[in-house]
């Protein structure tokens, strides 16, 4: 089969490689049908991600038909089409049995594209297929659930949920990338009072307030932590979402929540960041971490059946999976082409090799 493979930093290829085989009695092999690039991937290719060896085919989202199933895997079967979360779950640890499947001990976690072979492939084995695979309902197309594989359940359970976002709160979202973004579709579904998107792009700043979020900060040219005292009394925001993943914005939202308010961070972060307890400790403030658990992808799911989150709106490009080299170009180039996310599918794409510049539209 043919697969997209990490050769060290700043080297990939999609070349051939041997099918995967099933070798545990809880595998499924999958055929992918719809896989998509996620910003982690490209971390794993400047080098952030030292775990990935070379030689490790990358991707951790996918949407894919069941192939074949080991001995012990008893609730999907051939044929079956299914999501392939970025987290896997045995299923039988202290952490999966709380649902917090991202701490997995017991062999999964995130661990597709980052421990073993990931799914930005032609067939990819999936451990411990029946805790980890989400069935797809018929009516559903692979880019309505595609991106449940990644950003809608990180940003809505890391973001959304740790904040604790409750009817009427002012919510402040801090990076408006596809992270940042989904993070104001599900923080919608909570009726804050005000969302306020703050990025340093002003076509991230655009796609906000096209997702919904009621004002854009842009950080590059106004002060943030100014204006937002100034929008909200002098108190600060009830919620503020890191989405981004460096020092100064996890140092900006602890400066623009309100006291008795939450932090959540969902930014990756590579460098430590200054925690300023001296200004902290009165204020009564909750600062939560995490990496997502996909406890809430049914849940999320239903939504989309039910036409209550539209997720399409993430997909900007789409490329064949044997252009999936040329996918990386573009999404590895946002601030050019606009990219939020590409699709990569298994069926033809009309005029794949040729993506248009992504109109911004506020
Ligand atoms: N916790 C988890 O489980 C989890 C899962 C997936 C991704 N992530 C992380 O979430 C973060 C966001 O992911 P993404 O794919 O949206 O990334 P992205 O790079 O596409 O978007 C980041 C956004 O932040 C903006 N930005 C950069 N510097 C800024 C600054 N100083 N002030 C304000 N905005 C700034 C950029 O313009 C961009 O729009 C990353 O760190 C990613 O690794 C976490
Ligand atoms: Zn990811
Ligand atoms: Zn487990």
């Amino acid at each position: 089969m043919k697969a997209l493979v990490y050769h060290g930093p700043g080297l990939r290829a999609w070349e051939t490689v041997p099918d995967p085989r099933i070798t545990a009695p809880t595998d499924a092999v999958v055929e992918i049908t719809s896989s998509t690039i996620c910003g982690t991937d490209l971390h794993i290719l400047k080098g952030d991600v030292p775990e990935v060896t070379p030689g490790t085919i990358l991707g951790h989202e996918a949407v894919g038909i069941v192939v074949e199933t080991g001995a012990a895997v008893t609730t999907v079967e051939r044929g079956d089409r299914v999501l392939v979360s970025c987290i896997t779950s045995c299923g039988r640890c202290r952490y999966c049995k709380e649902a917090r499947y991202g701490l997995c001990t017991g062999g999964g976690g995130w661990i597709l594209g980052h421990t073993t072979d990931g799914v930005q492939a032609e067939l990819a084995r999936i451990p411990f297929a029946d805790t980890s695979l989400y069935k797809v309902p018929e009516e559903l197309t692979d880019e309505q659930v595609l991106f449940l594989a990644d950003i809608l359940p990180t940003s809505y359970e890391v973001g959304v949920l740790n904040g604790g976002i409750a009817p009427g709160d002012t919510v402040a979202i801090v990076g408006a990338g596809p992270i940042g973004l989904a993070a104001i579709m599900t923080a919608k579904l909570y009726t804050p009072g005000r969302i306020i998107a703050i990025d340093l792009a002003t076509p991230r700043l655009q796609k906000a307030k096209a997702f919904g979020a009621d004002l854009a900060i842009d950080n590059g040219v106004e002060d943030a932590v100014a204006r937002v005292l100034e929008l909200t009394d002098g108190l600060g925001v009830d919620v503020a979402i890191e989405a981004v993943g460096i020092p100064q914005t996890f140092e900006l939202c602890a400066e623009i929540v309100r006291p008795g308010g939450t932090v959540a961070n969902v930014g990756v972060h590579g460098k430590p960041a200054v925690l300023h307890l001296e200004k902290l400790w009165i204020k009564d403030v909750t600062i939560r971490t995490g990496l997502v658990d996909t406890f809430s992808t049914p849940r999320l799911l239903e939504l989309i059946r039910s036409g209550r989150l539209d997720a399409t709106v993430f997909a900007t490009h789409r490329f064949e999976l044997g252009d999936t080299e040329q996918a990386y170009d573009v999404f590895g180039n946002a601030a050019e082409t606009n990219a939020l996310k590409v699709v990569l599918s298994a069926a033809p794409v009309p005029q794949a090799r040729a993506p248009r510049k992504e109109a911004v539209t506020v």
